[in-house]
């Protein structure tokens, strides 16, 4: 595991976020996306700090005690070292400390490493939503980890 330090989304990040979705989506946000986030009441966005830069992020939104994952993403260079894992686990403890019922996301079909990482922590495709996804078209399994378990 690399040394990181995971910090609340501000404004210093954003240019850096930004490339990370270059690098990362076929229709990444944009720089004003990512900002307009910051005024979003709903949003709750954490970003991974590594070698001085932002190299990953997860964001949410919240709708009472539910939780909506925008996005989660790392730069290629730094994947596979736990950053994604440490972001989700920000995520997963934020909801549990707040009450939340659920977490819930959007991922693409094909997204084996994606689906693999939400497996990891426990998240169930719960559904299928057809032709979610553009460039390329395609379904989305939707995966929803819920808090309030026997174990949880
Ligand atoms: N092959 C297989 N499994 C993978 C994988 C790969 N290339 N990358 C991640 N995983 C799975 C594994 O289960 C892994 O656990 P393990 O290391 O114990 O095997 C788990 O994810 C956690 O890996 P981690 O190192 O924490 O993930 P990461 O920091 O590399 O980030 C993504 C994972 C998906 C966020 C990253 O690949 C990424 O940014 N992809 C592009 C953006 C994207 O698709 N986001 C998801 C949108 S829904």
């Amino acid at each position: 595991m690399i040394d990181i330090t995971i910090e609340k989304m501000s404004e210093k990040h954003i240019a850096e976020l930004a490339e990370v979705e270059q690098q990362s989506f076929s229709r990444p946000w944009s720089y004003d996306g990512l900002k307009a986030e910051l005024d979003n009441l709903s949003a709750v966005f954490f970003v991974a700090v590594a070698d001085g830069k932002a190299v990953g992020y997860i964001g949410f939104h919240t709708v009472l005690d539910e939780a909506y994952i925008a996005n989660i993403a790392v730069l290629p260079e730094y994947r596979r070292k736990g950053i994604a894992s440490a972001l989700l686990q920000c995520a997963i403890d934020f909801c549990k400390e707040n009450g939340f019922a659920f977490i819930t996301l959007e991922v693409r079909r094909s997204n084996i490493n994606a689906v693999a990482l939400y497996k990891k922590f426990a998240f169930e495709i719960v559904g299928e939503r057809k032709n979610f996804y553009t460039a390329p078209t395609e379904n989305a399994y939707i995966m929803t980890l819920y808090f309030g378990g026997p174990n949880q």
